[in-house]
């Protein structure tokens, strides 16, 4: 009875990720680059047994509510069908950061249930086999295999749409202050999100562009250019979020705490501080800087109304197996 536990953590996108090309193979409009967040992780254990009669998905101690249990369980089918398996599993999935704080969870879990069940199962994948597996489940999900920071090559199949490195998580010692300011999870999920963002008549735009803000990304973290990393997410970010609100129908995520927190580190940025934003679909807002400023930035961060708390990610590493350490 094979037993395999696999940890991935979760990522930040830098340029995001929104739409897809392909939405049954998780294709994307464009390609994408994240940081992992190390700290923030998923634990995964997948079991095989020939008794089972059918998978059974359990997130933290309890049986998983059923939106979830459909998405895994289709995740397991597809995977069953690609590599010609017939067990079922049994999951046991549960991540070390808190639920309800707006963190995106899906690209963790997915990244440690694509290592979990391959490796139960028998099948040793490469690492880009690996993250086009974690694809499948959730796009984010295929940036959480490779470690440190990570580039999604959109590609136009199955075959040439997955992740890869393009520093390690040593190579700059950046800090994600992760800033909550809504606890609930969001109303509109990520999955119904891509599919609105061809609604948007900015969408086209955005992706016209994308190539030119990827390789500016790459530039910018492979010189550790802190000026040009800051100026191109935040517009990444900003673009992104002008196509959801210009969605039919609209998508704002954004709270009045979001708002404040950009505004304060945009002025900051202005009086010579480092710093700069990101924010995925939630109201939650990454505010990144390099290590030596966390401490002042979080000071100053806890001053902004509406800030509930704030959490603290470094640059994490690939996706692994308990037994790999
Ligand atoms: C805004 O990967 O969560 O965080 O594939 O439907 O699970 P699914 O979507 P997901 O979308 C991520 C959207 C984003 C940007 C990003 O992470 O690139």
């Amino acid at each position: 009875m094979p037993v395999v536990t696999a940890i991935a953590c979760s990522n930040i996108a830098l340029i995001k990720y929104w739409g897809d090309r392909d939405t049954d193979w998780h294709i994307p409009a464009n390609g994408s680059i994240s940081m992992n967040l190390d700290g923030l992780f998923t634990l995964t254990t997948a079991i095989t047994a020939p008794q089972l009669s059918g998978d059974q998905i359990i997130i933290d101690a309890k049986p998983a509510i059923k939106s979830t249990q459909q998405r895994v369980v289709q995740f397991l089918d597809r995977f069953r069908q690609l590599f010609g398996i017939y067990h079922y599993f049994r999951v046991e999935s549960t991540n070390n950061f808190p639920s309800g704080t707006g963190i995106a969870s899906s690209a963790s879990a997915f990244a440690a249930l694509s290592l979990a069940v391959t490796t139960a199962s028998g099948i040793n994948l490469s690492e880009a086999e690996l993250s086009r597996l974690a694809r499948l489940g959730s796009g984010s999900a295929c940036r959480s295999i490779p470690g440190g920071f990570v580039e999604w090559q959109a590609g136009h199949d199955h075959a040439s749409s997955f992740s890869f490195s393009i520093a390690p998580p040593a190579h700059w010692p950046l800090v994600d202050c992760i800033v909550i300011v809504q606890e609930q999870t969001k109303q509109v999920s990520s999955l119904e999100g891509h599919a609105l963002a061809v609604t948007s008549p900015l969408q086209s735009i955005r992706i016209s562009h994308a190539d030119q803000r990827l390789s500016d990304c790459r530039k910018s973290i492979m010189s550790r250019d802190f000026d040009l990393l800051a100026r191109i997410i935040e517009l990444d970010c900003h673009m992104m979020h002008a196509v959801m609100i210009t969605s039919d129908p609209p998508l704002l995520y954004w709270q009045p705490a979001t708002l404040a927190v950009m505004q304060s580190v945009i002025q900051w940025r202005k009086a010579g501080l480092p710093v700069c934003y990101t924010i995925d679909a939630g109201a939650n807002i990454h505010v990144l800087c390099e290590g030596e400023y966390q401490d002042q930035i979080t000071e100053r961060l806890r001053e902004i109304p509406g800030v509930i708390h704030i959490m603290h990610a470094k640059p994490g590493g690939s996706a692994y197996l308990e037994t790999d350490n």
